[in-house]
């Protein structure tokens, strides 16, 4: 089978699906006109949108953050990969793979904004940002500046380089709700010494969504010589920038998180010039040390879900990243602004629309978080997740775009009620 036929059987089975409902291409038509800011608040837009997901109908999943499941055209194009690798089987892997693989890596650098040659393919976030961390030649004495806000899978493996070489590690903590972005960069700024060689920061920290000034903390952290690792992992395919405009880095994602991918893929970015001074974690010797590629030897994977990144790109570029990031950003202040003022009530996210999107947390103050998303499921049939750590104290509501303002009504009634 050549390529063209093989792509063909691969795409097949999407093919013969209605995409996003069958009135989309006439919906959009309709709509093609209007700007993202308008269309964000259009219900009838976004009804069309829904239609391309099967939604379960126990509860309203306020709950995208962990993973974003796959719209229908894109699971069974990810069906149809399983499929067809299944029955190619090793030829399959010894001779198109790595081709494919390479495709999907140039697709996917293009969406994210940096050279193909800066990027390459991992499992996720974790993968692709332990990488750097691990990677580096550490020695007892150099010190990271990070969060108490960021995920702690990265705090852990900076917490074994400080047990493995004696590196110290800086903790700062975020406020939720800055007066500028100045104050958030001085904070890093002050934990910085002449000691320090890398400083992670979130793009979007995961528990409250707020967005931080990344391309500001890059300027100042870089002028004191200082490398910097930005977790990516809620901003790709949810806000629209280029890795390359950040002047970072280091930059690591996860596709299963807004982009949509089935379980299992990340990406990573690596400067140019900061790849041969990386260790691999993998002793791959393949390839020449300033290739990124020699961080990629993660052994025989699901290259189904590899070959699956495409089809997620070709459905999240029919909605389109700024109809996308206004939608989920309408989404988000759509409730937040019902329930902000209310005095039993702790929003924990910035109002000022630049810092945060989809993203936000919200408690209540006479109940613990455990509580409220037990209630919220129980007795209101709404699946959230309870965040009780550094100074957050709610749950953390993530919509996504097949989510209807009908379904957030629902949560700001629960929330005025628990409240009251
Ligand atoms: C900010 C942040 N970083 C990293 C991760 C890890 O992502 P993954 O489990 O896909 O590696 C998450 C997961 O939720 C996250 O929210």
């Amino acid at each position: 089978m050549n390529k063209r036929q093989f792509i063909k059987t691969l795409t097949a089975s999407s093919l013969t699906l209605p995409s996003f409902g069958k009135n989309y291409d006439k919906t959009m038509a309709r709509f093609e006109q209007q700007k993202p800011e308008d269309l964000a608040q259009n219900e009838d837009f976004w009804a069309e949108i829904r239609k391309a997901y099967r939604i379960k109908p126990d509860y309203i999943n306020l709950e995208n953050g962990y993973y974003s499941f796959a719209p229908q055209e894109t699971l069974e194009a990810f069906i149809g990969n399983v499929r067809e690798i299944n029955f190619q089987a090793s030829y399959y892997m010894r001779t198109r793979q790595f081709d494919d693989k390479a495709e999907a890596r140039k697709k996917l650098a293009a969406l994210a904004g940096c050279s193909v040659e800066e990027l390459i393919i991992t499992r996720n976030t974790t993968e692709s940002l332990d990488t750097v961390i691990a990677g580096y030649d550490w020695k007892a004495g150099d010190e990271a500046v990070m969060a108490m806000q960021d995920y702690g899978a990265m705090l852990d493996m900076f917490k074994l380089q400080a047990r493995r070489y004696g590196i110290v590690n800086k903790i700062v903590s975020i406020p939720n709700h800055p007066k500028s972005d100045e104050e958030i960069v001085e904070i890093y700024e002050k934990a910085i010494t002449p000691k320090t060689r890398l400083l992670m920061v979130c793009h979007m920290i995961n528990i409250t969504g707020h967005i931080l000034p990344v391309r500001k903390i890059c300027d100042m952290a870089h002028a004191k010589g200082v490398d910097v690792m930005v977790d990516g992992a809620h901003a790709l395919a949810h806000i629209d920038y280029k890795i390359s405009d950040l002047g970072c880095d280091y930059y690591g994602s996860s596709l299963h998180k807004w982009l949509s991918v089935p379980l299992g893929a990340g990406l990573l970015y690596v400067k140019k010039d900061k790849i041969s001074k990386l260790w691999q974690m993998f002793g791959d010797m393949g390839y020449q040390d300033d290739d990124i590629r020699k961080l990629n030897h993660t052994g025989t994977h699901p290259v189904h879900t590899d070959l699956t990144i495409s089809n997620a790109i070709d459905f999240h570029q029919k909605i389109g990243i700024q109809r996308k990031e206004a939608r989920l950003r309408f989404l988000q202040e759509y409730w937040t602004k019902q329930v902000r003022d209310i005095p039993n009530i702790v929003v924990n996210t910035p109002a000022n629309a630049q810092r945060a999107c989809g993203i936000a947390n919200v408690g209540i103050k006479t109940m613990k978080p455990a509580d409220l998303a037990k209630t919220l499921l129980s007795k209101y049939k709404i699946w959230t997740v309870a965040i009780d750590y550094a100074n957050v104290q709610g749950c953390r509501i993530t919509p996504n775009v097949y989510t209807s303002t009908a379904e957030l009504d629902k949560f700001v009634a629960a929330l005025k009620e628990l409240a009251a």
